[in-house]
């Protein structure tokens, strides 16, 4: 199937690393132009003289919680490649503010988990309106299961869901259209890192992998992405305002064939 992105420019919040590199990948497949922002700037420079010869990536550096940050990052897309076609708002981190933190540590959380994609959509919503493009949202199950001690991120990625379907319609008239692709077990670079801190991290990811209804497994970076290239492209032309849980059934099938024991 051609998804019809070719030459079409794509703006990836935190696209150095993890799901969001995967998703800059499937779009530089795709024959797409691709701005990254991304608070790595090593990683970034790197990726932009690994594309050198193509000069189909650009990059800026930056904390994308800051709505500077993100209004240079919109600016660069417009000013290098000529405007934004689609927005992938992937930043976002399981930064454990719990019950036990202060309020400030918890709007913290909130402001670098959901104000960073809202000042990102603001500044990229001139340019979307006019190229009648698509937003894209990254979410995590952690919205719709809770997860125990991440208030933070809990409120919003269920904020990410919410606002899915409040863009959708506010922005349905200019035939902006948005969605979110919820993850649930994702194998990352942060989540090895995660696991190694636990105890006994090779007992601690076969439990997790067995709690994974479809093939016992983590979903793969590329997994995400490939549903990413697909609900932000022409050919989901009619598709606006959904929440795709691309998760190996890990949200919604019937726990009992989960075991989480052996
Ligand atoms: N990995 C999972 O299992 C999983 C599960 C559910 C949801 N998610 C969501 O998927 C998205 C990507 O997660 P990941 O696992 O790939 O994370 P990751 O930590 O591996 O990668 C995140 C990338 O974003 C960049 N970044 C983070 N915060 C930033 C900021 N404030 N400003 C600029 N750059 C920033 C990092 O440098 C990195 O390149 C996040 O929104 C996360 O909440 C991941």
């Amino acid at each position: 199937m051609d998804l019809q992105l070719a030459g079409m420019v794509v703006v990836v919040s935190g696209g150095c690393h993890g799901i969001g590199r995967a998703i800059v990948e499937a779009f530089l497949g795709e024959g797409a132009r691709v701005v990254v922002g991304d608070r790595d700037a090593a990683a970034g420079a790197d990726l932009v003289a690994r594309r050198g010869a193509a000069a189909d990536v650009a990059f800026a550096a930056g904390d994308l919680a800051d709505p500077a940050v993100c209004a240079r990052l919109a600016a660069l897309a417009v000013g290098r490649f000529g405007g934004i076609d689609v927005l992938v708002n992937n930043v976002g981190r399981n930064d454990g503010v719990g019950l036990d933190g202060d309020v400030d540590a918890f709007l913290g959380s909130l402001r670098a988990n959901v104000g960073g994609a809202f000042a990102l959509l603001r500044a990229a919503l001139p340019s979307l309106r006019a190229r009648r493009g698509a937003v894209v949202n990254i979410g995590s199950k952690v919205a719709v299961t809770g997860q125990g001690g991440t208030s933070g991120y809990a409120a919003a990625k269920g904020a990410m869901l919410a606002l899915t379907r409040e863009w959708a319609l506010e922005l349905a008239d200019d035939g902006v259209r948005v969605n979110a692709v919820c993850p649930a077990e994702v194998w990352t670079p942060m989540y090895e890192q995660w696991l190694a801190g636990c105890a006994d991290p090779a007992a601690e990811r076969a439990r997790i992998e067995r709690s994974i209804p479809l093939g016992r497994r983590f979903t793969t970076a590329r997994e995400i992405a490939d549903s990413v290239v697909f609900v932000a492209s022409p050919r989901a032309s009619h598709t606006t305002g959904q929440v795709l849980f691309v998760d190996g059934g890990y949200v919604h099938l019937d726990r009992r064939w989960t075991p989480t024991t052996s």
